[in-house]
């Protein structure tokens, strides 16, 4: 989404000005053109060479760049950027930004800017703390701007943490956000997607699973948020982190907990992706206690799980879209084809554990996309690049 972007990136006089050569690395990664304007104080934490070198265009920092009488538009800049991105921003920028106070060429560029702006808020605790700085903070939030503030993580709950700049990914990926809501195809869509691996519990130490990872549920998950929609993530338990705010996630484990927040949330989504890996079978009881180790074996009754997909399928109003996925070892078409008219799915993406580099755990994923016209097999490819042609497929029939 910040592909051909204009941004705007100005840095003010804190130690986090370093972090501002990561910022610039990854809005050039995304294919952003990045335009800095530093501060007199900014530029004595970080050298204007190494930033221009990065961001491949000259930085700006006074109004008049050479004794020539040539010199730099600040009106010219506001008309040019599609965003403009403050970080670090300091108590001072910050509180002369509130007041209008434009007595550098960064602080008149953003008095000019026509496109949004950010700042991601940077110092120590008690500047951030105080009634000062927390008034011109809330001033700004009132006139628009978007203040990005270090969230996540053990950090930002400790008092250390508060003032802190938020880490260049994030700060990166919430401006990425803010297109997406505004200009990506799936702008206005909330689409419900489930992921991981369900844990039906044996006993207070042991549980039925299986090998999914999350992988490729939340590759979806991310697609779907950089195009713009709300995702509500139903996963079960996984190491994997969530980038975009676009994602709520709701973490469960057994089949029975996904089923219930699925059907909870499914009415109010355009869309559903069922990629998880749910067990279909589920201890007839839990014991209390650790089951202990006696005689020669051990029987356990199973009872099925609801199906997750098959109660969404009945669910599914005019309109509504639906994909599934099918994870098989032998006819797999076959049976693909049988779970895409059982469970009354839109189209359902059929895996292989017998393709290398399919299904479980891998970064990778070699899929067949079948509906009732027809299949489409793609080639193996990260989940990523797997999961956006599913969501094209997606986005086509919404
Ligand atoms: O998580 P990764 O490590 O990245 O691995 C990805 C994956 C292999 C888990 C994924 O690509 C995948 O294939 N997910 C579906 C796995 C599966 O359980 O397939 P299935 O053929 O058993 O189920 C068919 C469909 O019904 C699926 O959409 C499944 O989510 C759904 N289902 C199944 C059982 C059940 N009780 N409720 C359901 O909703």
């Amino acid at each position: 989404m910040l592909k051909g972007k204009k941004i705007v990136l100005g840095i003010t006089g804190s130690i986090a000005a370093y972090k501002s050569c990561l910022i610039i690395r990854l809005l050039k990664k995304a294919g952003a053109e990045v335009q800095v304007v530093i501060t007199p104080a900014g530029k004595e934490f970080i050298t204007p060479i190494t930033l221009s070198a990065l961001s491949q265009n000259p930085v700006i920092s006074d109004f008049f760049a050479q004794r020539d009488g040539t010199w730099h538009s600040h009106v010219a800049l506001g008309l040019w950027a599609d965003a403009m991105l403050i970080a670090p921003a300091t108590a001072c920028t910050i509180g002369k930004m509130a007041h209008g106070i434009a007595d550098n060429m960064l602080l008149t560029t953003y008095l000019s800017m026509k496109a949004p702006v950010f700042i991601a808020p940077a110092m120590d605790l008690d500047m951030m703390a105080h009634p000062a700085t927390e008034d011109n903070l809330r001033l700004l939030r009132e006139r628009g701007v978007g203040v990005i503030e270090a969230q996540s993580g053990f950090l930002a709950s400790t008092l250390e943490g508060k003032g802190r700049m938020e880490e260049p990914e994030n700060i990166v990926q919430q401006l990425s956000d803010y297109f997406a809501r505004k200009e990506g195809d799936l702008s206005g869509k909330k689409i419900l997607i489930t992921a991981g691996p369900t844990y039906e519990k044996l006993d207070p130490v042991r549980f039925i699973g299986n090998y999914s990872s999350g992988k490729m549920g939340y590759a979806l998950a991310e697609e779907c948020a950089s195009r713009g929609a709300q995702v509500v993530l139903v996963s079960g338990p996984t190491a994997l982190a969530t980038k975009s705010a676009l994602i709520e996630r709701i973490s469960v484990e057994s089949a029975q907990e996904m089923h219930d927040a699925s059907i909870r949330e499914f009415p109010g989504c355009q869309a559903a992706i069922l990629c998880a890996a749910v067990a279909d079978f589920t201890p007839q009881n839990t014991a209390e206690e650790k089951i202990k180790r006696e005689g020669n074996a051990l029987h356990l009754d199973l009872r099925p799980t609801p199906d997750i997909a098959a109660t969404l399928g009945q669910m599914k109003r005019e309109g509504q879209v639906m994909a599934g996925f099918a994870l098989e070892t032998c006819n797999e078409a076959a049976h693909a084809r049988e779970k895409l008219e059982r469970k009354k799915l839109d189209f359902i993406v059929l895996n292989s554990l017998r393709d290398e580099g399919a299904g479980f755990r891998t970064d990778t994923n070699k899929v067949t996309m079948i509906d009732g016209k027809g299949e489409e097999a793609l080639p193996l490819m990260s989940k990523q690049e797997t999961a956006m042609h599913i969501v094209d497929k997606l986005a086509g029939l919404l």
